[in-house]
């Protein structure tokens, strides 16, 4: 499968198409086509087209697709056919919600640790995993192999991890940090910002009260 150089955009729409998929998976839904696919997901058939002949098409003509082969060839471009490790750094509201959250698990991200500089919080359980000091993170890392470090602690501290974080082996940083990262090449960074959302239905519910008062 051709693969290579994908924009970005694209591998942004693959995780909704995952959703539904799945969803027609588990209803028994063999095959739908391009039609299907659009009136249920709300994109045009040839966006989907498009989106598919990125990686070769899935489909026959006059067949549609099939579900369970779409689904899996879009968990395998997506790095989902194999389990990730992933730790949590800063064990405060925000990454104890994201240990709590089953969903990861079951798409084979495998929480392993989470770690926090205030000492008050060590032992505390995140769904059955202790939350450790800070300090014990480097050699946890050195221990046991990890993929994926989540940043859910402020800018600052993020900035002065990374380095060790990148030597001990982390390939995946999931920065909620508001800062940009500079990490080495092949290293890479997703940024979350979810007020960057919010922000897009204030701008979603002015325009749509703006043309309401014309
Ligand atoms: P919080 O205050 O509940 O938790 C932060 C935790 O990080 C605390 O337990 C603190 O002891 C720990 N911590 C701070 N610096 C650390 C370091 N260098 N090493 C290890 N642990 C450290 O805050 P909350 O609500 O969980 O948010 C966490 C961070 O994520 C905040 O900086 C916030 O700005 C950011 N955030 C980002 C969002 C996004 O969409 N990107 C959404 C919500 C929060």
């Amino acid at each position: 499968m051709q693969n290579k150089g994908i924009s970005q955009a694209v591998i942004g729409r693959l995780p909704r198409y995952l959703r539904y998929l799945g969803d027609l998976r588990e209803n028994g839904v063999e095959r739908v086509s391009s039609q299907e696919l659009s009136a249920l997901m709300r994109v045009t058939a040839s966006q989907i087209r498009q989106d598919f002949n990125n990686f070769g098409g899935f489909g026959q003509q006059g067949y549609g697709y099939n579900v369970d082969y779409l689904y899996t060839e879009i968990s395998k471009i997506l790095g989902l056919d194999h389990e990730h490790s992933f730790i949590i750094i800063g064990a405060g509201n925000l990454g104890r919600a994201l240990g709590n959250y089953l969903n990861f698990e079951r798409r084979g991200f495998i929480f392993k640790g989470i770690f926090d500089m205030n000492p008050e919080l060590e032992g505390i359980e995140v769904r059955g995993v202790k939350i450790r000091r800070i300090e014990e993170l480097e050699g946890f890392l050195k221990e046991n192999p990890v993929e994926i470090a989540v940043l859910t602690i402020p800018k600052t501290g993020a900035v002065g991890l990374v380095d060790m974080l990148v030597s001990n082996g982390i390939r995946g940083i999931w920065n909620f940090a508001h800062v940009d990262l500079d990490v080495p090449k092949g290293v890479q960074v997703e940024n979350v910002h979810l007020s960057d959302s919010l922000m897009k239905l204030s701008y979603n519910i002015s325009r749509y009260n703006g043309s309401k008062k014309k």
